[in-house]
């Protein structure tokens, strides 16, 4: 590991670990995700533990809720108090606008989300977070979990001279490249942004890698070549470092919260010929911050 790897490794598992009064929090990775207890998401929530959630949130960007019952109104409840619910877009033919349904039919092809991405980035104002709930899994056993990647330590392990290059750069993020292969609703109106490549957190400022492989198609400051090269050395950074992940194993009734502002996430379709279903809600955020 390079000098500048590990010490961007050591900043992040050195960090003061905050005490908790009302939930346990254990994480998945020292650099990811954490299983939160003593929540009870079928209730209000109390004020004060909605203030832990929050700061969980910001230090661990991926939180997991675990043995929950909860109705569709009690999942929009939790969400809305994080931020407006975002509708759904292109909005579902028939049912609730603000409830995506994940669901994987027997034997599928594909499945949605089966690659890195966080949701919503082509949009002017992307998505803060999502919050997936998981009744349906796989056999035991077969798979169907959902991997997630720190976009913070993406930026940080690289190099000093990549960061400066990446620095002022910005790139393309194309609603269309989510359609590859299928046709988008005949009035949906394709999104298509151009976004700093270096973000910073709204809440911390800290600053993030904000490319993914299913959205991003160009930076318009370099040639097609350099561009294609430059994009994809990231991508392959993203998905091919292990240290930058976690790992979500789905048991029926788990809830996951994410941010997409800094963390991208794979949906592993692994699991074939057997089906996964659950209800996605997402909540809206601001302009990605340069
Ligand atoms: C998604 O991409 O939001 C779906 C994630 C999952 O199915 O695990």
């Amino acid at each position: 590991m390079e000098p500048y790897e590990s010490e961007a490794l050591a900043a992040v598992t050195t960090r003061p670990v905050h005490p908790y009064r009302t939930l346990t929090v254990e994480r998945i990775t020292p650099v990811l995700g954490a299983e939160v207890s003593g929540v009870d998401l079928s209730t209000e929530i109390p004020a004060a533990q909605l203030d832990e959630i929050r700061t969980a949130f910001r230090d661990h960007h991926v939180l997991v809720f675990r043995h929950q019952t909860i109705t569709a109104e009690d999942h929009k409840r939790f969400a809305a108090a994080f931020g407006e619910l975002r509708p759904v877009n292109p909005p579902p033919p028939k049912g609730d606008p603000y409830i995506l349904e994940i669901r994987t039919a027997s034997a599928a092809v594909d499945v949605d989300g089966n690659g890195w991405h966080a949701d919503g980035t082509a949009d002017a104002e992307p998505s803060l977070g999502s919050m997936l709930y998981i009744t349906e899994v796989p056999e035991p056993g077969c798979g169907g979990d959902t991997m997630f990647a720190n976009m913070h330590l993406a930026y940080e392990m690289l190099s000093p001279a990549m960061r400066s290059l990446l620095d002022p750069l910005t790139a393309v993020h194309d609603g269309a490249q989510a359609f590859e292969g299928s046709t988008p609703p005949a009035d949906y109106v394709i999104p298509r942004t151009e976004h700093p490549i270096v973000a910073r957190h709204p809440e911390t400022d800290r600053k993030l890698l904000y490319v993914n492989k299913a959205y991003t198609s160009r930076i318009p400051q370099l040639s097609a070549p350099e561009s294609r090269a430059l994009l994809g050395m990231l991508f392959d950074t993203i998905a091919g470092r292990p240290i930058l992940h976690c790992r979500v194993s789905w048991t029926p009734g788990t809830l996951v919260f994410w941010d997409n502002r800094c963390v991208q996430h794979h949906a592993l379709y692994d699991y074939y010929p057997y089906t996964r279903y659950g209800q996605r809600v997402a909540i809206n955020g601001g302009p990605v911050k340069g």
